[in-house]
């Protein structure tokens, strides 16, 4: 019952003005430290994922891993980086894309996944979007078949989910 009943949003918490002026960061590291909270989240999210029968899942650097890592763990299935460039060893595969002023890059080991893997790719937060399309993308380069994403907090008003074109589950969301 208690796991039915519990409000996440009560351990998520907001630090104005970080990390600049009018910016409300949803700081996710308050759910972390509960263990019963940070307990019935991921037990949360392993249920929503699970009817997308992945092989593999995707975590983003760094945030995405706290998410995708346990849940590979409650499923079943395996684990993969989507790194900032530079960090993984062998052969990789790297994607650009545009933020709002500027950059960033992506890498994942191109063996990483094998040929028509069903991957599902995990996130803590989607704000414009931009980093979650791209790792969709990413993984498409090296041979994934992304049968869905999901985020522990989606920020509405950004509209990032336009950017998504696979299904996308979000567990807790802010207009
Ligand atoms: C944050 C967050 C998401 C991304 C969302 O990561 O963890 O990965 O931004 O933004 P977007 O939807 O506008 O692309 P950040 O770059 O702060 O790095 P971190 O996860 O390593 O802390
Ligand atoms: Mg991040």
């Amino acid at each position: 019952a208690m796991t039915q009943e519990l409000d996440l949003k009560r351990y998520i918490r907001h630090v104005p003005d970080f990390p600049k002026p009018g910016i409300l960061f949803y700081d996710i590291s308050t759910l972390l430290r509960n263990a019963d909270a940070w307990q019935v989240a991921t037990g949360r999210l392993a249920r929503a994922i699970a009817p997308w029968q992945p092989d593999l899942l995707a975590g983003i650097e760094s945030r995405g891993f706290l998410t995708a890592a346990p849940i590979a763990t409650r499923l079943g299935c395996g684990f993969t980086m989507l790194r900032k460039p530079g960090k993984l060893p062998g052969e990789t595969v790297t994607l650009t894309y545009d933020l709002e002023y500027g950059s960033d890059s992506l890498a994942i080991q191109a063996d990483a996944v094998k040929p028509g893997q069903r991957v599902v790719v995990l996130d803590d937060l989607l704000a414009t979007g931009g980093t979650l399309a791209a790792s969709v993308q990413l993984l498409r380069k090296v041979g994934a078949e992304v049968v869905g994403a999901s985020v522990l907090i989606e920020l509405e008003n950004l509209g990032g989910r336009r950017k998504i074109d696979v299904p996308l589950h979000t567990l807790i969301s802010y207009e």
